[in-house]
């Protein structure tokens, strides 16, 4: 009998296991090796007997503590804020917006209207966030993170009109076809490409930039109608090409081309209700654990183990743990009192978190009834504010929160605005250049800086470690090589969780992979530890 793949693969799923089955897959090139769930791998009564202490309520601290409560740790969150979540937080109506400078926003919005403050989408990449929004019985829906319906604008090109990005997207493809075609046939890359090849690259070039036969690119229906067809007589009319001239000027490239970052492939999720839904999540298994308001004061080490103060609602408190995990923003850690090891107190001053903000207004759905606009976002180039994200909750509804503005503050000409009646006005303008005649439509905004928010004090890491190198992922290069490298490592029984101790930084799944991290270097030192023990008695 032949051996066929499926008969090998069922024989080995039925001497290893499922696992076993599924590797091979991956090695056969059957399913792809995409980030795989780090189901924990310590063992079940890994805890048993030990106390720890976490410090924030953020998705990490969440994370450890769910998972260290199911390995028989006994924990303790203390966390600074009346709910969990940290920058996991959605503002809906009566919620309070408080900076650090005093300043104070209420969102005064209709009842089921919202918006995510701080993470706003979910890579379907993403497994083990999107993982526990399964295990924790939260509703998720698509978030809409790309239209080709949406809209590209830059005020010194095209007399200052917004360009559907299916018009930008495919003209500019046609005319970069059109040229390749050209150098093709002209000779230009024969050291390049065989005969063959020139063949099929022409043949390619035609598809790929809906060329006519002459390898010419006079408009594509792909780039949308100046009118539909419909019935009787009604036929579709194209628009012409857009300009190339114009289109390089118009420096669209940011907006096209956002949908291709690794993290921004379709399909993006959402919890239905808002992304606090996971955060509750949580904190309904856990419980009493979780204790709020309460400010940590002093973070100390004992003999065999960690001491931490702090105060809740005006009474100085403190607890005893064999662990600590800290999941505290370096910018908060940096005013902590608290006997780091001298490499931590110099990797948390090297650490850097940019001030990133959003302005979510309210307001009747014009873009989904005039624009045809279902969640996306539209970009803007030379222009303060660079995008407006359209909500992808409540579709078809009579309105909803858009968040025109959303992106790292200081050092940007955003960030060089002198005031929030300024700030509030680019967005308002954002709005009017994009679709003209109905910024007037947009009411009750709310203006959430993370850098002026207490306990936060940043939206993510920006950098470290001297200088601002980036690698591809828009990550710190150097904060890799420097801090990063000393966050995770233990500080004695001090252990570093966070969404920036992982290389997902700014993203929930970095927060949660941080907290698995943390968890399994604690068991591995119980276990190192009962070994030691054993072997002298
Ligand atoms: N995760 C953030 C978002 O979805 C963006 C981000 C990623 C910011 C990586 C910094 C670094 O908008």
């Amino acid at each position: 009998m032949a051996y066929t793949r499926r008969s090998f693969l069922m024989s080995a799923g039925q001497a290893g296991g499922y696992g076993a089955a599924f590797a091979l897959m991956q090695g056969m090139n059957l399913i792809p090796a995409a980030t795989a769930v780090t189901a924990p791998d310590w063992p079940r009564d890994a805890g048993k007997g030990s106390r720890v202490v976490i410090l924030g309520a953020g998705i990490a601290g969440l994370t450890a503590a769910y998972e260290m409560g199911k390995a028989g740790f006994q924990c303790t969150i203390l966390e600074a804020r009346e709910r969990p979540g940290g920058r996991n937080w959605t503002i809906r109506n009566g919620s309070r917006v408080t900076f650090t400078d005093g300043t104070e926003q209420t969102a005064a919005w209709q009842p089921d209207s919202y918006f995510n403050a701080g993470p706003g989408r979910i890579p379907s990449i993403h497994r083990n966030i999107l993982n526990y929004c399964h295990e924790l019985g939260v509703d998720l829906e698509v978030q809409v993170n790309t239209t080709r319906s949406s809209l590209l604008v830059n005020p010194t090109s095209f007399g200052g009109k917004a360009i559907e990005q299916r018009q930008a997207i495919n003209d500019t493809r046609g005319h970069v076809s059109e040229l390749l075609a050209k150098c093709v046939n002209q000779h230009a890359l024969d050291q390049e490409l065989t005969g063959e090849d020139r063949e099929r690259m022409l043949s390619f070039l035609r598809t790929y930039g809906d060329l006519s036969n002459e390898y010419s690119y006079k408009g594509s229906e792909r780039a949308g109608a100046s009118r539909l067809g419909g019935a009787g007589n009604v036929t579709e009319e194209l628009r012409p090409p857009l300009d190339m001239h114009t289109l390089l000027d118009a420096d669209f490239w940011r907006g096209m081309l956002f949908e291709e970052g690794l993290d921004y492939q379709a399909t993006m999720f959402q919890p239905v209700g808002g992304m606090d839904r996971i955060a509750y999540a949580f904190t309904k298994r856990l419980g009493r654990i979780v204790q709020y308001r309460a400010v940590v004061s002093k973070m100390g080490k004992t003999a065999r183990g960690v001491r931490i103060e702090y105060e809740q609602s005006g009474a100085k408190k403190a607890i005893e743990a064999d662990f600590c995990i800290c999941t505290l923003p370096a910018p908060v850690l940096r005013n902590m009192d608290g006997d780091f090891a001298p490499r931590i107190r110099t990797a948390i001053n090297a650490t850097f978190f940019s001030d990133a903000y959003k302005i979510g207004w309210e307001s009747k759905r014009f873009w989904e009834r005039s624009y045809n606009i279902y969640g996306g976002i539209s970009f803007l180039s030379n222009h303060p504010i660079t995008l407006v994200w359209y909500p992808s909750a409540k579709l078809f509804s009579d309105s909803g929160i858009v968040i025109s503005g959303y992106a790292p503050e200081t050092g940007s000409p955003f960030g060089a605005l002198p005031d929030l009646r300024a700030k509030l006005k680019a967005s308002r303008d954002a709005m009017e250049l994009l679709h003209p005649g109905h910024s007037s439509e947009l009411a009750h905004p709310v203006y959430v800086n993370w850098g002026k928010m207490p306990y936060s004090l940043g939206g993510w890491m920006s950098g470290g470690g001297g200088g601002g190198r980036s690698s591809a992922r828009g990550q710190s290069v150097n904060y890799y090589d420097g801090p990063y490298q000393e966050f995770i490592r233990p500080d004695d029984r001090y252990y570093y969780a966070g969404d920036h101790i992982s290389h997902l930084s700014a993203w929930q799944e970095g927060a949660v992979l941080s907290a698995h991290y943390a968890i399994r270097l604690i068991c591995d030192r119980i276990r190192n530890e009962k070994t030691a023990g054993a072997s002298k008695a």
